[in-house]
Order: structure tokens, then sequence, then C-alpha cells
């Protein structure tokens, strides 16, 4: 085995001797990480998001790319997707290299903290190195993000140009920005990171929300459900409605000022250009449908196209579901465009051909074949909902002859869509 820059070929086997401990321990060894490293540094409480520490989806997402990174200490490329969407999100919430000291060292002294005598000397420098080994590919490729940003560097001021609801739970923002500056474009699918005070908490948090609009110069649109909070038995658990969602919707309005980071994420549509292109499926569930809009509105902008689109969406009922209307007067206006609506609970009055197209969640059985374009062996589905349901629709996919590399999933939440 060769050396890899940085690390010794004896280090190298010893951090992918260290994988089984990973296994073992590594939610610990994060968990400890994080508590250690939030109670030195309050202020990054500011960067990370709470719920996601209290319940464990953070320390669980880093113990994974740890993982993933040791089993693949001597074959990075492997990694590549899933480094690209973790500086994607760091790059949206502006990471610095400087950030990479204060997490190595409260790492390295948590693997100690956990594995006491079982770090060796020889162990914990392999794990140094293998760190910034890591770092340095991640501080490298957020470098080239905040490049292509066109000086757009750091957290921006936004007023909220208007406030739409376009459901029972999903309520559209226009941000505009304060400099009065044009904005520039994203590929339809990415996402910004909006920032803003949480009186509950008493400092800011930051969120990820999928653009939900074509791109403009003018104004970016995001659209965001209401997250009432889960309802838990465990009295453990100290559920409480979504910070971000509800200051969103029950205290920002029109004309306060919140702040935005440049588009950034790894979802997107693979081409708007070459027409006629290959058909594009959209399925979505819930609030899932913002991207897939973005997209749609995107390929939907042009004089009319000979591209095969159809929109496949799910929501509990027709009055949770957004962007009812607008969809619907697509499909009149764009001959190749087709949607096929799911909703769990009808409500009373409500008729099948009407007002949704089949009861239950989404079921891809359920829609035309000939609408999901599988004989063409170029078509693209794009995927954002719950995970469980990206999963099936994965599996229905796959298991109709659509290959991997056709699929693509967003997952709004931390940790990537498991595979
Ligand atoms: C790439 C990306 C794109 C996204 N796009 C969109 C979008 O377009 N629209 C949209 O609405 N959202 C989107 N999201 C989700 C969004 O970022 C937020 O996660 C969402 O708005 C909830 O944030 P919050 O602050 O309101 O809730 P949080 O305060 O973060 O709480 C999250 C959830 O956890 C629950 N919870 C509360 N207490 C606990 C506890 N003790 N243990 C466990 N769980 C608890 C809360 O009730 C809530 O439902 C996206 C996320 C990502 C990563
Ligand atoms: C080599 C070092 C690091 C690794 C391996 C790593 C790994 C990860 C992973 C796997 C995620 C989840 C991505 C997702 O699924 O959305 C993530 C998110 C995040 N990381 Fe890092 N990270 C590193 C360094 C840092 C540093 C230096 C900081 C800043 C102090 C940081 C702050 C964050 C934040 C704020 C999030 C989003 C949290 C959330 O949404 O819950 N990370 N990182």
């Amino acid at each position: 085995m060769g050396s890899i820059a940085g690390m010794t070929a004896d280090q190298i086997v010893l951090i992918k001797a260290t994988v089984p401990v990973l296994v073992e321990h590594g939610n610990t060894i994060t968990t400890v990480f994080y508590r250690n490293m939030l109670e030195a540094h309050p202020e990054l409480n500011t960067v990370f998001n709470t719920p996601n520490q209290v319940n464990g989806h953070q320390p669980r997402a880093l113990a994974g790319a740890l993982y993933a990174y040791a089993s693949h200490i001597d074959d990075l490329g492997a990694l590549s997707s899933a480094v690209e969407l973790i500086c994607n999100k760091h790059a949206s919430l502006y990471i610095k290299p400087d950030d990479y000291k204060i997490v190595g060292k409260y790492l390295l002294e948590a693997m100690g903290e956990v594995l006491g005598a079982a770090l060796t000397p020889e162990i914990h420098d392999a794990w140094g190195a293998a760190y910034w080994q890591l770092a340095d590919i991640m501080i490298g490729r957020e470098k080239q993000l905040y490049e292509q940003s066109e000086g757009w560097t750091d957290w921006r001021d936004f007023k909220i140009a208007d406030k739409i609801k376009e459901s029972d739970e999903i309520t559209s923002f226009y941000l505009a920005p304060v400099d009065g500056k044009p904005l520039p474009g994203f590929q339809p699918g990415q996402y910004i990171s909006v920032q803003t005070y949480v009186p509950a908490l008493k400092y800011t948090q930051a969120r990820q929300y999928s653009l939900s609009d074509k791109p403009r110069s003018d104004y970016y649109r995001i659209s965001v459900k209401k997250e009432a909070g889960i309802d838990s038995a465990d009295p453990a658990v100290s559920a409480h409605p979504g910070y971000i969602s509800n200051v969103l919707h029950d205290t920002l309005n029109k004309g306060d000022t919140l702040q935005v980071s440049h588009p950034y994420g790894d979802f997107f549509l693979s081409t708007t250009e070459a027409e006629p292109a290959h058909p594009v499926v959209l399925i979505s569930a819930g609030v899932g449908l913002t991207p897939l809009t973005s997209i749609l509105n995107t390929l939907t902008s042009k004089a009319p196209s000979a591209r095969k689109l159809h929109f496949v969406h799910g929501a509990r009922t027709s009055g949770a579901r957004a962007f009812s209307e607008h969809i619907a007067s697509l499909t009149k206006k764009y001959p190749n465009l087709n949607a096929t609506f799911f909703t769990t609970h009808p409500s009373e009055g409500e008729k099948e051909g009407v007002d949704y197209h089949h009861v239950g969640r989404v079921n891809l059985d359920k829609v035309k074949q000939e609408d999901l374009f599988l004989d063409d062996a170029k078509t693209e589905y794009y995927i954002c909902g719950p995970e469980k349901f990206m999963t099936d629709m994965e599996s229905s996919l796959k298991g109709q002859g659509v290959s991997s590399d056709r699929i693509k999933m967003e997952l709004f939440g931390t940790g990537g869509v498991p595979h």
C-alpha cells in the first residue's frame, strides 16, 4: 500500500484497524465531542442545529462520516459524493478553516476520554493526521464554493418582500436583498440557509430551505412548513414546536429582516439546456415539493418544450398541499406535463379525479406507467420527502429497472439518505 500525502503507510493500517472501534463507540465519541466543544465554545450554539444535538442526529451524522472515512482511507474517491453534500451544507453555514482547528481538538480529546488507554499515542497521532487529511480536502472544496459565490461569502441581510400562504401549513417567503444588488443564479433544486433569532433559545439558529421558484435576480422564494412539534409520549423528550419555522410563520412579517446564505446544494437538475432532452419525473411528499417546484418552474419557463415531464405528489389532505392551482395551470399550458396527486385523508365531499387522483400514500404502481417514462433509459427521477418515502420510491423505481445514477434524492435533514 502506498502512503497518502500527510499519512504514513503504518498510520493508514492503524486507521483501518480502528473501524470496529468506531462502529462500537462512534456515537459516544461524537456525543462527548459536541458536549465538550459546545461547553467550551458556547458561541458555536448558533452555528449548530440545536434539536439535531438533542435528538442525536448530528453526532450520528458525524460518526457515520468518520466511519465511512476510516473505511475508505485508501480509496478516498468513494467518499466524493458524501464530501460534496457535507461541504455544500458547511458552505451554506459559512464554516471557516479556523473552525476545523476547534473541531479537530475536541474530536481527538473525546476519543481519548471515551477510549482511555486503548487510544495509544500511535493511534492518537494516526487519527490526528487522518483528521487533517479529511479537513484539508473539505476546506479545499469549501474554498472553491466560496470563490464561486461572487464575493457573497458571509451572511447577507434580506427583507421579507412578501409572505404568501400556500396551504394549511406551508407559507412562501419572498426574500429580497437589503443592498438591492442583483442576486446570483442557482441550480434549480438547491437551497439557501436562513438565520434568525430564536427567542425561546435566546440565540440565533440557521436552517436550510430549498428555493421553490425558478432563478430570478430580484428575490429568492422559499416555502416553509410550520412544524407543530413532535407529539411524544416520552416525558424525557421535551418536544417543542420547530424553532425557526414557527418564528417565520408567527413572528416575522413583510418588511422584517433576516440573514441568508448564497445558494448551495448537491441536489439539482442535471441540465436545463439540451432540447429536446430526456424526460424528468418529479416525485415528492408533503413540503418535499419545494425543490421540485423550482425544477418544474425552470423547465416550464421556456417556450413550449418537447421535454416530457411528470409531477407526482402526495399530501395528507388537499388543504395541506401547496401549489395545487399553480401546478394544475401548468399542466393545461404544457401538453407534455402531467401531474398525479395522492391524498391520504380526503375531506368529505372531495372527489377522486377532481380534487386528487388517488387515495393513500404515493404509490408508483398506481401512476400510469407510460407517465413514468420507464422505457426511456435516460429518464431522470428527482425525489424529495421523508426518508422512508424516498427509500420506498427508490426501491420501487429500481424494481422497474431504473439505474441508481438516474435517481436523485434530497433529505430535509442531516446525515444524508441511507442506501
Ligand atoms: C437541504 C434542505 C432543504 C430543506 N428545505 C425545506 C423547505 O423547502 N421547506 C421546509 O419547510 N423545510 C425545509 N427543510 C427543513 C428545514 O431546514 C427545517 O429543518 C424545518 O423547517 C424545521 O426547522 P425548525 O427550526 O422549525 O424545527 P426544529 O426546531 O429544528 O425542530 C425539528 C423537528 O424536531 C422536533 N423536535 C422537537 N423537540 C424534539 C426532541 N426533543 N427530540 C426530537 N425531535 C424534536 C420538532 O418538533 C420539529 O418537528 C430543508 C432541510 C434541508 C436540510
Ligand atoms: C473533518 C471534519 C468534519 C466532518 C467529517 C464533518 C461532518 C459533517 C456531517 C456528516 C454533517 C451532516 C451533513 C448533512 O447530512 O447535512 C455535517 C454538518 C454540519 N457540520 Fe460538519 N464536519 C466537519 C467539520 C465541521 C466544522 C469544523 C464545523 C464548524 C464548527 C462543522 C459544522 C457543521 C454544521 C453546523 C453542520 C450542520 C448541522 C445540522 O444541520 O444539524 N463541521 N458535518
